[in-house]
């Protein structure tokens, strides 16, 4: 039995098999409208989600299958002390696979290992967010047809942003990608990743002002700043605001640049940016949907 805790856990050429039959559900999807009859996903969510959440369960109805779940700890015997590895016991016994998010990191890989069923992670704390990478994967792949050569900005939250960390993972094993991380001091990104960047010989540099790379940037994949995860509201305030993608700004990238955001959105791009046609996060949206089935079809083992 497979699960998915970070996108390593795929090859590459498992990867672009999934991206390719998340392709064919694109272009055919009544192929795959009865391909989960009798199946059900639980979605177990400790934290908030809007489209992690309804993408996956919009994946399950789509393939025709059903879905249960809770969408917060407090509905949950979370609230009454219950650990993960005993709700994921009980969630067994109810249903096929299942998407849990949780506030703290490794949850899912714990709960993975007591599990009878399938476990994807849906956002774990600040650590990975791997359905989210694979849909970032696929909009790219799908909307610039390659994967390697790449001149990438990541920008706002590098420190907390666990879409930002798994991206950076998955993208180091295709060619000739350099990184540009847009940060503010106080949320540059950790070390830890710099130390395998510098490892493995990847280019990166590190910039606070968006303006001065912009030109440079062949993808833009901006962030919200993660308010959950600061230890003060004072912090957050002050660095809420500090990147803010207008047309002005926009007017400074290539003509074919793709913005890239996992939303939610708060500040960091301004709405008279979404008519762009370089705007492609709600396109991105869509795609989660389609990597979503992909993904449950190959953890299921069922072949269309
Ligand atoms: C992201 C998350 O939860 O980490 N959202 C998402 O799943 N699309 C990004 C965020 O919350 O900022």
């Amino acid at each position: 039995m497979r699960h998915l805790m970070s996108p390593l856990d795929f090859t590459v050429e498992e990867l672009d098999k999934l991206f390719d039959l998340a392709n064919d559900i694109e272009k055919n999807p009544s192929k795959y409208a009865h391909s989960c009859d009798g199946k059900t996903l639980a979605t177990c969510f400790y934290e908030p989600s809007t489209r992690t959440r309804l993408s996956f369960e919009a994946a399950m109805i789509n393939l025709g299958g059903s879905v249960l779940g809770f969408s917060s700890a407090n509905a949950s015997s979370a609230a009454k002390g219950e650990s993960v590895s005993d709700t994921i016991r009980t969630i067994s016994c109810y249903s096929d696979i299942c998407a849990m998010r949780h506030p703290k990191e490794g949850a899912p890989m714990v709960a993975a290992a007591k599990s009878g069923i399938p476990v994807i992670n849906a956002g774990d704390g600040g650590h990975q967010h791997p359905t989210q990478t694979l849909t970032d994967l696929l909009t790219i792949r799908s909307l610039k047809g390659r994967l390697n050569n790449f001149t990438i900005g990541l920008c706002g939250d590098l420190k907390f942003g666990r879409t930002v960390h798994s991206l950076i993972n998955a993208l180091i094993r295709y060619d000739n990608i350099s990184f540009i991380f847009i940060s503010p001091e106080e949320l540059r990104i950790p070390d830890y990743i710099t130390e395998k960047l510098k490892e493995l010989n990847i280019p990166y540099e590190e910039v606070i002002r968006l303006e001065d790379v912009m030109p440079n940037l062949d993808l833009l994949y901006m962030t919200r700043v993660q308010r959950e995860r600061f230890f003060n509201e004072e912090d957050y305030i002050r660095l809420k605001d500090f990147y803010i993608l207008n047309k002005d700004k926009m007017a400074l990238a290539k003509d074919d640049m793709l913005v890239l955001h996992p939303l939610p959105r708060v500040n960091e791009i301004s709405v008279e940016v979404d008519d762009d046609p370089r705007a492609a996060y709600f396109r991105q949206v869509q795609y989660g949907v389609y990597v979503r089935m992909a993904l449950i079809l190959t953890l299921l083992e069922i072949e269309v």
